[in-house]
């Protein structure tokens, strides 16, 4: 079921340093559905506030649909070149899904029914009653967390990646017929490499990190 040429999937060193953003891929390379949903599900094991999940995913496999993304995304030929492009979408209705996933945690033996009541009223106080647009910012940070899972996960089985901001997330909603509480963060190329990516540059360590305070 993976691609063959698999780097070693215990690795994670290896993992982390090979993952690059692949921007011309092998258009030959198909990835299943039954794939697509496996990575999914492993992806979703990323942390979220209050595990509220506000990850949504459309995912575009067909190739008529993604000539129909390229002009919204700047014409990035990955778009059309690469197996699917996973859309992350954030929920702006997550906090609905509280009761299902609570009772799930109370089933488990780690929660009681009362500690559940409890933090279904501070869930709908601190994610119902914000509005969508503060909402909206905390689930950016979830996204990018599933995101970044699925990208190391996939190169975990041999495949490339690379995430896409650069593309007009109104006309994605318009012309993908997005429901309007849910709101596009990023998109995923996924797909298998045809040309490797070009090296990129990080600013060294003691350029980012401070030690305790400010004052060197
Ligand atoms: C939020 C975000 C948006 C990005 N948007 C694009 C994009 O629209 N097109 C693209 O080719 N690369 C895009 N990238 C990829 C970055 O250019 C790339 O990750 C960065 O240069 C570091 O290179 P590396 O991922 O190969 O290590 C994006 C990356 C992030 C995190």
């Amino acid at each position: 079921m993976n691609s063959t040429d698999q780097p070693n999937l215990n690795d994670f060193h290896t993992v982390l340093q090979d993952r690059h953003a692949v921007r011309v891929y092998d258009p030959s390379v198909k990835i299943s559905r039954e794939e697509l949903r496996e990575l999914i599900e492993l992806a979703t094991s990323a942390p979220s506030s209050s595990n509220l999940q506000p990850w949504r995913f459309l995912i575009i496999d067909e190739p008529d649909l993604k000539q129909k993304l390229l002009p919204i995304t700047n014409n990035q030929q990955q778009v059309v070149n690469s197996a699917a492009i996973i859309a992350v979408l954030s929920d702006l209705r997550s906090f609905e899904q509280a009761d299902t996933i609570y009772s799930q945690t109370v089933k488990l033996g780690v929660m009681t029914e009362e500690i559940k009541k409890t933090n279904l009223e501070r869930i709908q106080k601190n994610y119902g009653d914000i509005g969508p647009e503060r909402l909206h910012q905390i689930n950016l940070f979830d996204a990018g967390l599933v995101s970044m899972q699925l990208m190391l996960l996939a190169k975990s089985r041999g495949y490339d990646t690379v995430p896409m901001g650069g593309y007009n997330p109104e006309l994605f909603a318009e012309v993908f017929e997005i429901p309007e509480t849910l709101k596009p963060t990023i998109l995923i190329a996924l797909g298998k490499a045809a040309k490797p990516a070009h090296p990129s540059p990080r600013l060294s360590v003691d350029d980012i990190t401070y030690w305790n305070s400010f004052n060197k």
